[in-house]
């Protein structure tokens, strides 16, 4: 019997790719930037399983291009690249890797928060440019931790991680807002669940930890940064769409808010020339919050055992549309 074929958009470690390729024809792409479109359509026409990644737009003109495809594995924990819709409507099940990127991505949104804060990277650049003169007193101020106020938005796997390195490392008091009450959360860290203006009101540090949907699209914009404390840092490890970017850039620049640290960007990259890149108070790291490699290596084996899940036939141990299950074509 033939192996079923699998197009592979990019290089994603290797523990993921000798996985897939024991079993199935593998195709990969071998550049550094993503297929075109165009490319990805003619690549995936003949497959019967895909391995996109955040890049890759899965669009319903391409599942319809791929009719022999069975599933869609998203190297990532994200979905936003996948119209998941067109995938349910043609039994198509969409994977992704939950769970193994949770201490990785908490651990770069707390770096943010942290350079942010306490003005790292202004401060090196200076340093590195020539503006350190002297010690001095009233120099690089930046803000406190220990006993402040986080909040959380969309307080998920890695919301709950952000917030516990914050309360248990520097106490700090924890409010957040979710889809659902999180009774064992508010139990653990003395947490309390609240409104998105109460959060925002409250909070001396706002951390984005809610999937991008058509509700949370954009739902950082002027009122917002307005209704936050002059003092407050805001935090996105993310995704870009859920913040205006341009009245970030202005809450920043006439000091609604006090500084920013964003890990993901719209569009991303974000072009060179961006206001953002030029204001000394917003850190900007090219979305590396899951770049360690023993996180990269976990979410290339998750991704892999959704894909061979998918062209065997079986459930996939990662779905994001379960209802393709209910319908009974699909397991
Ligand atoms: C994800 O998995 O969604 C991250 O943004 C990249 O690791």
């Amino acid at each position: 019997m033939p192996k079923p074929k699998v197009f592979v958009t990019r290089l994603i470690p290797d523990v993921g790719l000798e996985l897939i390729r024991a079993d199935c024809d593998i195709d990969v792409w071998p550049e550094r930037l993503p297929p075109s479109p165009e490319i990805l359509r003619e690549r995936v026409h003949n497959c019967d399983g895909l391995v996109s990644l955040l890049t890759d737009k899965i669009d319903a003109a391409l599942l319809t291009a791929a009719p022999r495809l069975r599933v869609v594995s998203n190297f990532a924990v994200g979905f936003n690249n996948v119209d998941v819709a067109a995938a349910t409507e043609r039994n198509i099940p969409v994977g992704n890797t939950p769970g193994v990127l949770t201490e990785a991505t908490a651990d770069i949104a707390v770096t943010l928060l942290l350079a942010a804060a306490r003005r790292l990277c202004e401060s090196s650049t200076d340093a590195k440019e020539g503006r350190w003169l002297t010690w001095e007193p009233r120099g690089w101020l930046g803000a406190d931790l220990v006993g402040r106020t986080i909040g959380i938005v969309g307080m998920g796997r890695i919301g709950h991680a952000v917030a516990k390195r914050l309360h248990f490392g520097w106490g700090m008091k924890v409010l957040y807002t979710a889809r659902n009450l999180k009774p064992e959360i508010d139990m653990e860290l003395n947490a309390q669940s609240v409104s998105f203006e109460t959060l925002l009101a409250e909070s001396d540090f706002v951390s984005v930890h809610a999937d991008l949907n058509a509700t949370t699209n954009g739902m950082f914009g002027s009122r917002q940064f307005a209704q936050m404390k002059p003092t407050a840092v805001f935090v996105n490890t993310a995704r870009g769409p859920h913040v205006d970017q341009v009245a970030l850039a202005q809450a920043l620049r006439t000091g609604t808010i006090f500084a920013a640290g964003i890990d993901v960007t719209d569009p991303e990259p974000l072009p060179a020339d961006h206001e953002l890149y030029q204001l000394p108070n917003c850190v900007i790291a090219p979305h590396i919050a899951s770049a360690t490699p023993d996180t990269r290596n976990a979410m290339a084996t998750l991704c892999a055992a959704n894909l061979l899940a998918g062209v065997r036939g079986e459930r996939l141990p990662h779905c994001v549309n379960p209802t393709v299950y209910s319908s009974g074509s699909s397991d």
